[in-house]
């Protein structure tokens, strides 16, 4: 019989600090008005000194865990998605599998910057299809107002930390339908940390069109490679990196607004944490219902873009 992989559980953890855009008129030259018309971010959470990527994960994944009503030792798949690891070796996910106690996975990190969820995901599902792995643990955790130049109005007032996690489990039916992931490294300057800064630089204008344009065409490729048409998808949750984008790319499918999940008001751009801190939103307000259609999209750095579609 074919195997699927189904999301059996979420979870998320956001930092207890807030920092508003009111704070940051008091650090950089900005307004309240212009972040909130540019972006429609309202507020961030920054995670403290000593809390790591990992931190985050674990209170993520405790979560997560508990939700699917499973013991973290039935876990044999770890898949860290970050940019913003706590030690460069070992891995995020081997350290978060110390956390939970968990002896019995395979762990490993990896980095597709904001679309680093949506690739993890695609690695999931492939192990689960092919019998390699049973229950998988996704992550999307990132500190990465630790690679911010708090001086740089241009980046700063964009960014925040949290952690999200989906739980994957084998299944007879779908589960997810169809993955789609790409990139392009020719782009690799217009978002970037190089290692002599160790800060985010990024020409904001062009991502954000080329963000707009590859989402808006990879919507519609990934309906119509399913045959299904913009009527058929219940739930679009897509990265969370600014609500003009992803007004944009709903008015080039003709999605109604209330079809979109959108949490970049108060978390920020997360970037491979904030589409499983969406999905962990909208499950905990009892927004998706069991049978929706949802699409997951994202865009980041690379560049590199993916999309998931599945049935909850
Ligand atoms: O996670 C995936 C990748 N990241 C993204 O998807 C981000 C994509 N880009 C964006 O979201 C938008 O380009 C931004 C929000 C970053 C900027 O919005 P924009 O409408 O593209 O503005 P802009 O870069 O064209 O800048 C317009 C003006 C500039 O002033 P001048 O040169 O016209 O005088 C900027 O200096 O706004 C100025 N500006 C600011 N003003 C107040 C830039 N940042 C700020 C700020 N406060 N924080």
């Amino acid at each position: 019989m074919q195997k699927y992989s189904k999301i059996i559980s979420t979870g998320s953890y956001l930092p207890e600090k807030i920092l508003t855009n009111k704070d940051l008129e008091k650090m950089v030259d900005t307004s309240h008005e212009w972040i909130i018309e540019r972006t429609g971010i309202e507020s961030r959470h920054i995670a403290n000194e000593n809390e790591s990527s990992v931190d985050m994960a674990y209170s993520a994944s405790v979560n997560a865990i508990k939700n699917a009503n499973i013991d973290s030792n039935v876990i044999d798949m770890i898949i860290v998605a970050t940019t913003t690891p706590e030690r460069k070796f070992p891995s995020t996910a081997v350290l978060l599998q110390n956390k939970l106690k968990n002896n019995k996975a395979f762990a490993f990190d990896l980095n597709a910057a904001c679309t680093g969820f949506i690739y993890a995901l695609d690695v999931a599902d492939t192990y689960i299809k092919n019998g390699i792995a049973n229950y998988v643990l996704v992550v999307g955790t990132e500190k990465i107002t630790s690679l911010l130049d708090w001086s740089d109005r241009n980046t700063c007032v964009l960014f925040g930390d949290g952690a999200g996690v989906a739980i994957l489990g084998s299944s007879n039916t779908p589960g997810i339908i169809s993955n789609t992931i790409g990139s392009d490294g020719s782009y690799k300057d217009l978002l970037t940390v190089n290692t002599d800064s160790e800060v985010i630089e990024m020409s904001g204008n062009d991502v954000f069109k080329i963000a707009v344009n590859t989402m808006g065409k990879l919507a519609a490729e990934t309906l119509e490679k399913n045959s299904m048409t913009i009527d058929s998808l219940n739930w679009l949750i897509p990265h969370q990196a600014n609500s003009r984008i992803i007004n944009a790319v709903a008015r080039k499918i003709n999605l109604p607004q209330e079809k979109i999940i959108m949490t970049v008001n108060k978390h920020g751009n997360t970037s491979a944490a904030s589409i499983p801190l969406a999905l962990d939103y909208a499950n905990s307000n009892n927004l998706i219902k069991e049978n929706d259609i949802i699409m997951f999209e994202a865009f980041g750095a690379g560049f590199t873009w993916g999309s998931t579609l599945l049935k909850y």
